[in-house]
């Protein structure tokens, strides 16, 4: 179906057909990077036979499709593969700890090993003789217990990794410790839980720096450190994280921000990104962020494209230490590689109420960064309010105010019939200080009804002296928009029927009534990544 081909992303992993999910056991391994994930062989829904797919890279972009590394052939895995998480020991040895989903469908944790660890491609896995290794504890679901995180070492030098569950209607994070793999013993108590939330799928835990921007491997402890936990929300299907301090002693995590109570109160992303999970990666010394970004259309249009999901380009994470209060998510470096020709529009005036177009060529497969400048005068006679502005409840970028909205129209078509806006709103306090939301407007994004059209979006922190700025990674059916540096990130998947290829345009609007908008946009068209099988016989 050509209509539905056009769907397909050009530079964001995707399997070749069917449906995946979680990334799984990211890490880089002797000179290449593996990504497993969550994989339907037989069809574009997730069902019971959930299995590992697995491709490798020199770079995180340009990937290699590799054999299956697992399928359900075990009675502890027999009704699913599910997500699990890398360890590598010092050694060099790979530990691959992943829940199995028995014939039972109880949620058991299990080993698996590379069968070769000199093959860089780890083309073979082997399953412990020993599985399952740890059965749901006393107290627990055999439902609610999934998902290990990768192991870090304590002070004894044990290995200690966490596990997602709930009780009644709090989420937890069980822990456990392990001296050498194949026993393990769990420590009494939770790390942290938060009521309300319910279960916690694919918790991850890892330590940031606060004084450099370079990554931290997942032992890593001491001054300067801060701790990051992230869970998989099943109830709302968001990914939300917070910053705080590990106790390692009393093997607790206590959030920064417990001042309202909330626990585990930000998200990676404001659109649709899930099951998420970071590496650290030895050779570059950062700490990358894969997350699943599932589709916003409906089953039957899955079902008829042959696929479903793609994964959200790999992101380096560091704590935002100009804020002190969040993290940074920015596309990997390696990206870059993909820029052709730019194209720059500087100091373009977009008057209030007007859009504009920005000439460029097929506007479909394309890295956008922008910045945004608004009058001093519009902001000065901008009345206060008390009402804020909540991009989700608004009603997008149709919504007139004194100061937004303001930013781009991607994929949009020469008559305006279908347009994303991914933009900035900004109010002013009845204190008189403004406060700045980041928001992508899905309501106009195509004329087909069979897809969900949110507006999403948050808060941005603007510091003084800071512009405005976006970067907006488009390629085809995803749009990914990194704000204020990565501050806030906004990711929406979108089906237009007639923006598409050549008839895709980008424009830059401004629907504010006071301000004008001053914006730069420098826009490159990007290439293809190579995303193929990989055969033995090939040189690599
Ligand atoms: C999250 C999740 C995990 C589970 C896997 C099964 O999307 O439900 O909790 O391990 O997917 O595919």
């Amino acid at each position: 179906n050509s209509m539905l081909s056009w769907q397909r992303t050009a530079f964001h992993f995707q399997p070749e057909k069917n449906w995946m999910n979680d990334p799984n056991g990211p890490m880089y391994y002797k000179g290449w990077y593996h990504f497993f994930y969550q994989y339907n062989p037989y069809g574009a829904i997730w069902g019971n036979v959930i299995v590992w797919g697995h491709a490798v890279s020199k770079d995180l972009i340009h990937w290699l499709h590799l054999p299956l590394a697992m399928v359900n052939d075990q009675w502890y895995d027999s009704r699913g593969v599910w997500t699990g998480s890398a360890t590598i020991l010092p050694d060099g040895q790979v530990i691959m700890l992943y829940t199995g989903s028995t014939n039972q469908s109880v949620q058991v944790q299990n080993l698996a090993y590379p069968a070769d660890p000199s093959d860089p491609l780890l083309i073979e896995w082997v399953k412990h003789p020993g599985n399952p290794v740890i059965f749901p504890p006393p107290g627990i679901g055999v439902r609610d217990f999934r998902d290990p995180t990768t192991a870090w070492l304590t002070s004894e030098g044990k290995w200690r990794f966490s596990i997602g569950s709930k009780v009644n209607k709090t989420g937890i994070t069980l822990v456990y410790d392990t001296m050498d793999f194949k026993t393990f013993e769990r420590v009494e108590g939770v790390m942290n839980a938060v009521p309300g939330t319910g279960m916690w799928e694919c918790v991850d835990f890892y330590p940031v720096s606060t004084k450099s921007d370079n990554g931290l491997d997942t032992s890593e402890n001491g001054a300067d450190v801060r701790h990051v936990v992230k869970v998989s929300l099943d109830e709302d299907r968001h990914d939300y994280y917070a910053i705080g301090s590990y106790d390692e002693k009393k093997v607790k995590f206590v959030a920064d921000d417990s001042k309202n109570d909330v626990g585990i109160g930000l998200r990676y992303d404001y659109g649709i990104f899930y099951a998420s999970k970071t590496f650290y990666d030895q050779r570059t010394q950062r700490r990358v962020l894969w997350g699943w970004i599932f589709e916003s259309d409906s089953e039957v249009a899955d079902i008829a494209k042959g696929w479903a999901s793609v994964q959200s380009i790999p992101r380096t994470v560091v704590f935002d230490r100009k804020t002190g209060s969040n993290l940074l998510q920015w596309p990997v470096e390696e990206v870059d590689k993909l820029r052709l020709r730019s194209k720059e529009f500087k100091d373009m005036r977009a008057e209030p109420g007007s859009v504009v177009p920005l000439d460029i060529e097929a506007a479909t497969q394309l890295d956008i960064v922008a910045e945004f400048e608004i009058n001093k005068e519009a902001f000065e006679k901008a009345a206060p309010s008390n009402s804020s502005y909540v991009c989700s409840t608004s009603g997008g970028a149709r919504q007139r105010g004194a100061l937004g909205p303001f930013g781009l129209l991607v994929l949009a078509d020469a008559d305006l019939s279908e347009y994303t806006p991914v933009y900035f709103y900004v109010t002013k306090g009845r204190d008189g200080n403004l406060k700045t939301s980041f928001c992508s407007d899905q309501i106009q994004s195509s004329v087909a009804n069979d897809v969900h059209k949110h507006i999403y979006g948050s808060f941005v922190p603007v510091l003084k002296d800071e512009k405005l700025s976006v970067r907006i990674l488009l390629d085809h059916s995803i749009v990914e928009s990194f704000a204020q540096g990565g501050r806030t990130v906004v990711t929406s998947r979108v089906y237009p029927t007639r923006a598409i290829y050549g008839a895709a345009r980008l424009f830059l609007f401004n629907n504010a009534t006071d301000a004008t908008v001053t914006a730069s946009v420098n826009v490159w068209q990007m290439n293809s990544a190579f995303i193929r099988p990989y055969h033995p016989d090939q040189s690599i």
